[in-house]
């Protein structure tokens, strides 16, 4: 299968792209490098031995994606392009919802002119919103999001779900396939790709690979009187590897299907922040230097997936737990201290 990658010189598109190339599938990547740079394919064509297709282009330029699209006549499209920092969607909510929908509305527009029909699509599991409570399901109704992000998920699911539903009169019928992804970290095996979040890192797991590598000083956990456990958070961390494998298996079935479905990729585990800092330290070999803070604005004190469906549908479930996915964060850190910085 030709597939191509809007988004794919990013975090979780260039270690699908591994997963992808591993799959026998080929690969094509659109990256304006807003938040990547094109050293991380580079090292996914080191690791896999194969040569990728790379165009620099913003995926909302229509003339850019027509010219490109009809070049490629990929199989399938996965649509990772997009802006991603919940804080920052807050404060710029018209870039987000000019960037996040403009892509998707480009990109649909191109297919239909090109005859192009499958599409996996990286939504969130914050479209299930405060209300739900977990294991989320996909057959919950979305929730009311909490922020601009999360609404720009929320109505691209909505905006692509209309255009399948559409087609099914058309000559072209779309095939969508909606992916909710939970916390996806961790990093390739090989240490030569993984996160690499521009400035101080938003995310929990960014985060403590900073301090673990001395980076910065220690982390602040977010509240320690939530009704769990060990009063913090809970959430469903995703190794980034076993996300990459369930692209795969999301594209064999777009290429296969007609109409919209809905998958959680998660491992339907959940762990507390106190849980990862303890499994990090194990990995690095030295405590995790840490303080307990106030509650941040917006988190909700559990998230995780009922992950039946992916398994059922796709044949796919998470393979990796986290200790794997601490040794692989620690192993691309304490490899690439800076990031692709070097
Ligand atoms: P990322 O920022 O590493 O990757 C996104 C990529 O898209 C970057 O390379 C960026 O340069 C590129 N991009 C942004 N706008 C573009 C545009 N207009 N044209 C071309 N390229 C553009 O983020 P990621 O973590 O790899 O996330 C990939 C997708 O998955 C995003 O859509 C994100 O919202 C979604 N997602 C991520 C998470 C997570 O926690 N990482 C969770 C759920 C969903
Ligand atoms: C995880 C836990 C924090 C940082 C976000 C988005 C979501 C999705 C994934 C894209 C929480 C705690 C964090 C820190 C901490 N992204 N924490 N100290 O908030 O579950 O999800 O990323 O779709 O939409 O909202 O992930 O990694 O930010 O936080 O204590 O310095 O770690 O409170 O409990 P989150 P996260």
């Amino acid at each position: 299968m030709r597939t191509l990658l809007t988004g794919g010189a990013g975090y979780i598109g260039s270690h699908t792209a591994i997963a992808m190339i591993e799959a026998g599938h080929e690969v094509a990547v659109v990256d304006n490098y807003y938040n990547s740079s094109p050293e991380a394919i580079r090292r996914v064509e080191q690791i896999t031995g194969k040569k990728i297709a790379l165009y620099e282009a913003d995926s909302a330029d229509k003339d850019r994606m027509r010219e490109i699209l009809a070049k490629e006549r990929p199989d399938c499209i996965i649509h990772f392009a997009g802006l991603k920092a919940v804080g920052e969607s807050v404060a710029k909510p018209v870039e987000y919802y000019r960037n996040n929908i403009d892509t998707t509305l480009t990109l649909l527009e191109c297919m239909k002119e090109l005859g192009l029909t499958n599409f996996v699509f990286s939504s969130s599991a914050t479209v299930y919103g405060e209300d739900n409570i977990p294991p989320f399901t996909e057959t919950m109704p979305k929730g009311a999001c909490t922020n601009p992000y999360g609404w720009t998920k929320w109505m691209q699911e909505q905006i692509l779900r209309d255009a399948a539903f559409a087609s099914e009169k058309e000559d072209s019928k779309l095939s969508v396939v909606l992916l909710r992804y939970f916390n996806p970290v961790g990093a390739h095996e090989s240490g030569l790709i993984g996160e690499d979040p521009q400035g101080i890192p938003n995310n929990l797991m960014p985060y403590i690979s900073q301090v673990a590598v001395r980076r910065r000083d220690h982390l602040t956990v977010f509240g320690d009187d939530y009704d769990t456990p060990d009063g913090t958070c809970r959430r469903d961390y995703i190794h980034v590897m076993d996300l990459a494998e369930g692209h795969v298996a999301a594209a064999e079935y777009a290429v296969n299907n007609k109409g919209t479905e809905v998958f959680n990729l998660g491992t339907g585990n959940p762990y507390s922040v106190l849980d990862m800092v303890k499994a990090f330290s194990n990995a690095c070999g030295h405590p995790v230097k840490y303080e307990i803070g106030p509650r941040r604005a917006g988190d909700v004190q559990d998230s995780w997936a009922n992950a039946d469906k992916a398994k059922e549908v796709l044949g796919w479930e998470a393979k990796r737990g986290i200790d794997e996915i601490c040794r692989d964060a620690w192993n691309w850190q304490s490899h690439n201290p800076n990031g692709y910085d070097k």
